[in-house]
């Protein structure tokens, strides 16, 4: 007879909330990340659904469109014993003028722990994490950014990092390439605040003009065009084209977006013969990626979204561990 597996620990660490990178230090960081390797069987539906959130609510709170974000939240709060609440933006009343404060507050007072937000404007989500705790000595509802503006996606970020850990564990050693439309890129900013953390060891971004960012941190080299960014890199990471977040005037057209800056199976093999390809998703086919290479051998890109709702069940046990 076979003994059955023990559920998996709960979560050791408590944060308040999730804003930004910057909410997290390189223990905590790297604590999720373990907790999310743990979950991940779990989280995919290949082992039993657990409790620790059981009777717990979290509400997605989505002002912008999303798939994999608030699909990945629902799951994982499911997987963890939680209720959820979708709440839709577009038929809310958030369309009659109520506010993003009174939009929590309401849910709030239906008895919802955890809000998860994401937000075209940059600084909503802090922002209403900043005004909670004013109003709350000790807040009892935790707030995550799924996504604000340009600014922030921490869960992506971290899903990222842990699908990189998963093929090449040693990131001291790594050289990772982060590819296109930089500026209106929450996940690259994300991105370029984790990956030092976590002690990677080369990070290159590459754009075409226009699309670089004004904004990068001190040590990550800045290129103007692909092939020196694919050189020998490890790890390849392509940004969509954010068509949503340009003027018109600054709207490029695919097809000469993909000549110049697309990665076909030709330009990938600048990079090293092992190395991983990734995309946050949605992919633009053809833009930024050919399908060769995002159906490719070295596409990680359906690895990251299955690492989504690990790194959101730790998330959530994390910020919901102390209220
Ligand atoms: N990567 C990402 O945020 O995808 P969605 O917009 O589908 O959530």
């Amino acid at each position: 007879m076979t003994t059955p597996a023990l559920p998996p620990r709960p979560g050791t660490i408590a944060l308040p909330r999730l804003c930004d990178v910057d909410d997290l230090d390189r223990t905590s960081a790297l604590a999720l990340l373990d907790r999310a390797q743990t979950l991940h069987a779990a989280a995919l539906g290949r082992a039993p659904a657990l409790s620790s959130l059981a009777g717990r609510t979290v509400a997605n709170l989505f002002f912008e469109n999303s798939t994999r974000t608030r699909t990945s939240f629902s799951l994982a709060a499911r997987r963890l014993g939680a209720e959820v609440v979708d709440f839709h933006a577009h038929t809310s009343s958030a369309g009659k003028g109520e506010s993003l404060l009174d939009t929590w507050a309401t849910l709030r007072a239906m008895g919802c722990d955890a809000f998860v937000v994401r937000h075209g404007n940059d600084d909503a989500v802090t922002g209403l994490a900043d005004q909670i705790q004013q109003r709350e000595s000790t807040p009892a509802s935790a707030i995550i950014n799924a996504g604000s503006g340009r600014h922030a996606h921490p869960t992506q970020a971290l899903l990222d990092a842990l699908t990189i850990r998963q093929h090449k564990p040693d990131l001291s050693a790594l050289t990772v390439a982060i590819i296109g439309d930089i500026r209106h890129s929450r996940v690259a900013r994300s991105n370029l605040k984790l990956l030092p953390m976590l002690g990677i060891g080369e990070l290159r971004v590459a754009a075409p003009p226009g699309l670089q960012a004004d904004d990068l941190p001190p040590g990550v080299q800045r290129l103007d065009a692909i092939a020196p960014a694919l050189a020998g890199a490890d790890v390849v990471m392509m940004l969509r084209l954010q068509r949503e977040r340009m003027a018109a005037a600054e709207v490029t057209d695919g097809a000469g977006y993909f000549r110049d800056w697309g990665l076909d199976a030709q330009r990938l093999a600048l990079a090293a013969p092992d190395a991983i390809v990734m995309h946050p998703g949605p992919i633009n086919r053809d833009v930024e990626i050919a399908s060769e290479v995002a159906d490719g051998p070295q596409s990680v890109i359906l690895a990251q979204v299955g690492n989504g709702v690990a790194v959101r069940m730790a998330v959530l046990e994390a910020v919901l561990r102390r209220r």
